[in-house]
């Protein structure tokens, strides 16, 4: 089998990820994973069993009920399957993103995943977003890219997100979930958020999607060459 590209796109909550990995992979032709999804399905399925996120003990006892599946629709749209039930919108709300933050410290959680993501990036040219992916899901990564914001300015754009889509959204609030997100994140023993040696930071606070888009294109360019 070819050996397959993989874009490893890590950074903190807020700072565009998602927003910017699926974008790029769609002009690349890369598979866009997004593996805070994959992370939030699993605190909404022990939200649903009504198991909190810190408490271990309920966490193994159910956790061999779980099955994560994803599929993607023709719009190359990422969607999460747990237990036969498409939760892809379901996983979206700052709760279930706050105690995804939580249960992903558990090695029992990480380690359920970690092949889940490293074989899809041996099938496909990925694009994959997260916190561990240059340090730990795929050290080789062919382009390590680490892409942060001020917390004031993810928490702004959070902010207008959330009112874009009709939800009530209190600046003030966001700001604080996401110091607490960023520090629950880079304070964990296991494969906590940092910044792999060999990859490359880029700072969005001054930038819009099209200029961060553009940045992210001259830097996959030095490594994978034809970039569009
Ligand atoms: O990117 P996100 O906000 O959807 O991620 C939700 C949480 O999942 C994040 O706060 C920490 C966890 N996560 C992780 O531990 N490792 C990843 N590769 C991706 C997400």
């Amino acid at each position: 089998m070819d050996k397959k590209i993989s874009i490893a796109i890590d950074g903190p909550a807020g700072a565009g990820k998602s927003t910017i990995a699926r974008r790029l992979a769609r002009e690349l032709g890369y598979r866009y994973v997004d593996t805070g999804a994959i992370y939030r399905t699993v605190a909404y399925f022990f939200d649903l069993w009504g198991v909190a996120p810190k408490d271990i003990d309920g966490i193994r006892r159910y956790i061999d009920e779980l099955t994560i599946g994803i599929s993607y629709d023709e719009n190359g749209v990422q969607h999460m399957i747990m237990n036969g039930m498409d939760v892809t919108e379901d996983i979206r709300t700052q709760e279930i993103g706050q105690k995804a933050s939580i249960i992903s410290a558990h090695a029992i959680v990480r380690d359920l995943l970690l092949d889940m993501q490293r074989e899809t990036a041996e099938k496909y040219d990925v694009i994959m977003d997260g916190r561990d992916i240059g340090t730990v899901v795929l050290p080789k990564a062919t382009v390590k890219i680490f892409l942060t914001a001020s917390a004031e300015v993810r928490a702004q754009r959070r902010t207008e997100e959330l009112q874009a889509k009709g939800q009530k959204a209190d600046y003030q609030k966001i700001l604080k979930e996401i110091q607490q997100r960023d520090y629950q994140d880079t304070h964990r023993d296991i494969a906590p958020l940092k910044m792999a040696r060999d990859s490359v930071k880029l700072d969005t606070s001054d930038l819009d999607i099209d200029g961060v888009i553009a940045a992210m294109k001259d830097i996959i360019a030095k490594k994978v060459t034809p970039c569009v």
